[in-house]
């Protein structure tokens, strides 16, 4: 969900751009309320984009002061019930709020009963409770609100305005991020900075267990407990242009297009003229320290964390093992007796990713997050970080922050391969081979048209489609499945390309799209043979074949590259083919139902 609240300024303007900003995280429904400090407040709520909201809403509707929600539903359906601000039953209070209470149900039993109830969110429990506490204890807003914020347990970041002091807004975050801008005679308040940088690029980044109360030239931190806090704010180098869409009809086009410059990016930030990495040594060291490492991620993040695995066992030889966060957080594996955690996550924010990090933190194990985002929960909090530096990806399918996580691991295990003396690593030309990589990338997206063609020929018409390939083209085929499956809604299963033939070859009709992916020249045939097991049945197979191993009739042949950087080139025809099929259809690309970029609930 998304969060913007301003005081000080014509509000309600700056707060629906900067939560169509935020849309991309997440979208079925938006609700905004005004006060304009002279006796009229305004609550206004839609089901859908913000665009419906912004429909919604009446000229005179305007305000001084303003909260303003998209919602990704948690708790209760898309209605407009649903929707935030969420506000008490005497109307006093208005709360807008991501994350997720998990003790809602007991506050609400042990303190609200015979409370009228409008929504089924946990967010309405909080504010009438605020509310009740406010009255019966005869306390102003911000003191009700740490009072009750003692009780809740779980994940939040809440802005809360009083109508009866509609001057203020006060803040509340836990595990969910929010930044407060500081402007000039005006402070503005949402989670993600990028969405509200048009009006200031000044931030303070506030904790964990903070809470405030700001207004239009001041703001105060404290604890929930009172204490008073110091944060110091830092001025944001972002440029805005960087978010913003240009020529393009959709991000996830621009996104793609812009990995060659990430790549040459990585390269001249990460390695110095000579091809040798550089990188913080501390990282490097404690790295080629570990026994053991584990990397940690979810979704795309995860699938680049497969290809990363071949990196750091190719070039440093120290085992890895990849695992979903979600599954590793409450159930840890046996770690080996010196395990170091890597982290990939473009968001930083990811909360399944941060219950393990949480988890490592509590028993010492060293960690690494490798992120897209400066200052993000998971960089706070890991021991170490590495920026992907792919800038702002706004699409909701991630691209360039794949193939930029790609680039990190590969040259963090290059760096610490050298370091332990592999020869593998020394004797591994990486500046080349990231530059191939930039190149290559290039050529492909240059050609796009064809993918244009082939999504329209033989997947937009399609229920399912399948991905096949071994080794690095199998961690390949599950991320150009994820591309395709959720931006186009065609299911759409990556296989190892043998397995395909224990099961699931039953699935496999006249035309049923498969796309084979052939990297690998060890195995190069045996996959050969698996694409003539589904010819055989019906099967309309998409071939993307690398440089060498390429035989005629292939539908793709990819440039130039050695095996162990070929998901660089591999993914950039499943992202495009993705992109196109969900274009074809006629789908919002960038925002793909139920979905949301960053996903701070677990
Ligand atoms: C969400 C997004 C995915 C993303 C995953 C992990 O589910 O929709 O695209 O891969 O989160 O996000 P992270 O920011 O941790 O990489």
């Amino acid at each position: 969900c998304g969060i913007v609240g301003i005081v000080g300024k014509p509000a309600r303007e700056i707060i629906l751009s900067g939560l169509k900003n935020l849309e991309y995280r997440g979208y079925d429904s938006a609700g905004i309320y005004l006060n304009d400090l002279a006796g009229h407040e305004y609550l206004t709520k839609a089901v859908g984009r913000i665009a419906n909201l912004e429909e919604k809403l009446t000229p005179d509707e305007q305000g001084l002061v303003g909260i303003g929600h998209t919602r990704w539903a948690t708790h209760g359906k898309p209605t407009v019930d649903n929707a935030h601000p969420q506000f008490d039953e005497t109307n006093r209070f208005y709360l807008v709020h991501n994350g997720v209470i998990e003790n809602y149900r007991e506050l609400k039993d042990k303190y609200l009963a015979g409370v009228k109830f409008k929504s089924d969110t946990d967010t309405e429990v909080i504010v009438q409770l605020i509310s009740k506490v406010a009255r019966d204890e005869k306390l102003d807003a911000f003191t009700a609100f740490k009072k009750v914020l003692k009780e809740v347990r779980g994940s939040y970041a809440f802005l809360l305005i009083d109508n009866t002091e509609p001057d203020h807004i006060f803040i509340a975050k836990n595990k969910s991020p929010m930044m407060l801008g500081l402007g000039d005679g005006f402070n503005i308040i949402a989670s993600d900075a990028l969405s509200v940088l048009d009006q200031t690029k000044k931030f303070v980044d506030l904790q964990d267990g903070d809470v405030a109360d700001v207004t239009k030239d001041s703001y105060k931190i404290e604890t929930i407990d009172g204490e008073a806090v110091e944060r110091t704010p830092h001025v944001l180098d972002i440029d805005p242009n960087a978010a913003s869409k240009g020529t393009y009809e959709f991000y996830m086009l621009k996104e793609i297009d812009e990995q060659p410059g990430v790549m040459r990016k990585l390269s001249q930030d990460y390695l110095d003229v000579n091809g040798e990495p550089v990188l913080d040594q501390k990282i490097v060291d404690a790295v080629s320290e570990a026994d053991r490492l584990y990397i940690y991620a979810a979704g795309t993040s995860y699938n680049a964390g497969l290809v990363g695995k071949e990196f750091f066992e190719k070039l440093t030889g120290i085992p890895t093992e990849v695992g979903l966060a979600s599954e590793v957080g409450y159930h840890f594996p046996m770690l080996s007796k010196k395990p170091f955690f890597i982290f990939l996550t473009q968001s930083g924010e990811t909360a399944d990713s941060r219950v393990v990090l949480k988890e490592a933190n509590k028993r010492g194990i060293p960690s690494l997050t490798l992120t897209n985002v400066q200052g993000s929960t998971l960089s706070r909090e890991a021991d170490y970080t590495i920026l992907l530096e792919a800038g702002p990806e706004i699409a909701v399918a991630s691209t360039k922050a794949y193939t930029a996580q790609l680039a990190v691991q590969v040259i963090l295990a290059k760096a610490v391969g050298e370091k332990l003396g592999v020869k593998a690593a020394k004797d591994f030309p990486l500046k080349k081979q990231l530059a191939l990589a930039a190149e290559g990338m290039q050529q492909i997206v240059d050609g796009k048209a064809k993918f244009d063609e082939l999504a329209s020929d033989y997947l937009i018409k399609s229920r399912n489609a399948f991905y096949i390939g071994r080794g690095i083209d199998y961690a390949v085929s599950l991320e150009g499945a994820l591309k395709l499956k959720e931006v186009s809604y065609i299911q759409t299963e990556g296989f190892a390309a043998a397995e395909l033939k224990h099961g699931t070859i039953s699935l496999i009709e006249k035309g049923t799209p498969v796309i084979a992916l052939i990297n690998d020249p060890v195995t190069a045939e045996l996959t050969r043979g698996n694409i003539r097991e589904v010819e055989s049945r019906g099967a309309h197979v998409i071939s993307i074949v690398s440089h060498d191993l390429a035989q005629a009739g292939d539908t793709v042949v990819l440039p130039k590259i050695d095996y162990l950087m070929s998901a660089f080139l591999t993914v950039v025809p499943a992202q495009l083919l993705a992109y196109f099929a969900s274009k074809n259809k006629g789908l919002d690309v960038d925002k793909p139902r139920n979905l949301a970029k960053s996903v701070t609930v677990e």
